[in-house]
């Protein structure tokens, strides 16, 4: 039922509050722990000697997005792969290496692939992320977590991409708890910091029609560049595939410092260059990022927490979002770009839910 919506993916979009409070549900109740992921839980993850993170298009961002959390957090080595690049790859796996396989459907072909083929290259342990309870994946893994984002009809995943990054984030903090490499204080900090966060998502959400006036710019192009930094250059990914699968729109991300190796030959006028930015220590990295683009005429769109008014000189259109959320950032500039794509497919008339040529679940290769 699609309710005041016009769309299944605007009524998922205005879901995640919903959909990531379900989901942290019981880290309410517990914190962020290991029992959250198994019984077996807490002696693999004290012992693991890697991650190995295997998942396909956005489940595949959101792996990329924890990278930086796991390494931030518990120093291990982690890597991210695409399952059908993983599956037909020929390396080892050291023993205990934890595998994480994150998928909305849980039905996903090349994952459950890469997913057999590394129980074949050492002794691992699997954990899926997933959000279908009785799916495959649910079925042969070895420690689960359910993100509770509820039935996604959209093909373009939104509320399913978010309650991952949720989950992820919980792994990370449970992970760090279990090998006892963070502070108490750390900790309670990082958990805390999820209680904020659906009020904080709502309160994006409220910004709405602002997404909705870019949107009619953006509508006219017919290339976009997406920039982040750090925990944001997979959202840069994000955001520039949400916008290719709905509206059609050729759109690229990229790491901001990548710029000059490339990509800035094709910046002029014709050329849009939405960009995330936050108050850290990279900030004035991206301001720099910027001002290469704005000396080539591009028009910079700017998504940016508060305290980031160097990046605003020189910027086309800049919205502030209304707090900082640290290492949360990630989640939360995801909506803007969700927003921002929704609106522009819907201007230019393309189907939103059903993206021609795309499925909901790749059964397939
Ligand atoms: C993009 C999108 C796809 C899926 C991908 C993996 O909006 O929805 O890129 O993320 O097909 O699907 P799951 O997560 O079901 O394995």
């Amino acid at each position: 039922d699609l309710g005041h919506y016009r769309h299944y993916m605007q009524k998922e979009i205005f879901e995640q509050p919903t959909a990531i409070a379900n989901t942290l549900q019981r880290v309410v109740e517990l914190g962020c722990q290991s029992a959250l992921f198994g019984p077996e839980a807490d002696a693999l993850f004290a012992a693991a000697p890697a991650v190995r993170i295997v998942a396909c298009g956005s489940s595949y961002h959101a792996g990329l997005v924890a990278r930086y959390w796991i390494e931030e957090w518990t120093g291990l080595p982690v890597s991210v792969d695409i399952a059908s690049e993983y599956r037909y790859r020929k390396g080892r796996e050291q023993d205990g290496t934890l595998i994480i396989a994150i998928s909305q459907s849980g039905e996903t072909a090349d994952l459950l692939a890469a997913m057999r083929s590394a129980r074949e290259r050492g002794d691992v342990k699997v954990l899926a992320i997933c959000n279908v309870p009785h799916s495959t994946l649910t079925r042969e893994s070895d420690l689960l977590f359910l993100t509770q984002a509820g039935l996604e009809i959209g093909v373009a995943s939104t509320k399913a991409f978010t309650t991952q990054l949720v989950a992820l984030y919980v792994f990370a903090a449970a992970l760090a708890r279990s090998r006892k490499t963070l502070e108490a204080a750390q900790l309670t900090e990082i958990t805390d910091a999820l209680h904020r966060l659906p009020v904080l998502v709502e309160e994006v959400l409220a910004m709405d029609s602002k997404l909705e006036a870019w949107a009619q710019e953006l509508a006219h192009y017919h290339n976009a560049l997406f920039l982040g930094r750090h925990t944001l250059f997979p959202i840069a990914l994000e955001g520039a595939l949400k916008l290719k699968e709905i509206a059609y729109i050729h759109a690229e991300g990229y790491a901001a410092g990548e710029l000059k190796h490339g990509p800035l030959a094709l910046v002029d006028e014709d050329m849009p260059v939405i960009a995330c930015a936050v108050n850290d220590e990279l900030l004035e990295k991206v301001v720099s990022n910027l001002r290469e683009v704005q000396a080539r005429s591009g028009k910079v769109f700017l998504l940016a927490e508060p305290g980031c008014e160097s990046a605003h000189e020189g910027s086309h259109r800049v919205l502030t979002l209304p707090a900082a959320a640290g290492p949360l950032a990630p989640v939360v500039l995801t909506l803007p770009l969700q927003m921002l794509s929704y609106h522009t497919a819907c201007r230019k008339g393309t189907d939103v839910d059903k993206p021609r040529n795309l499925a909901k679940s790749v059964t397939v290769e």
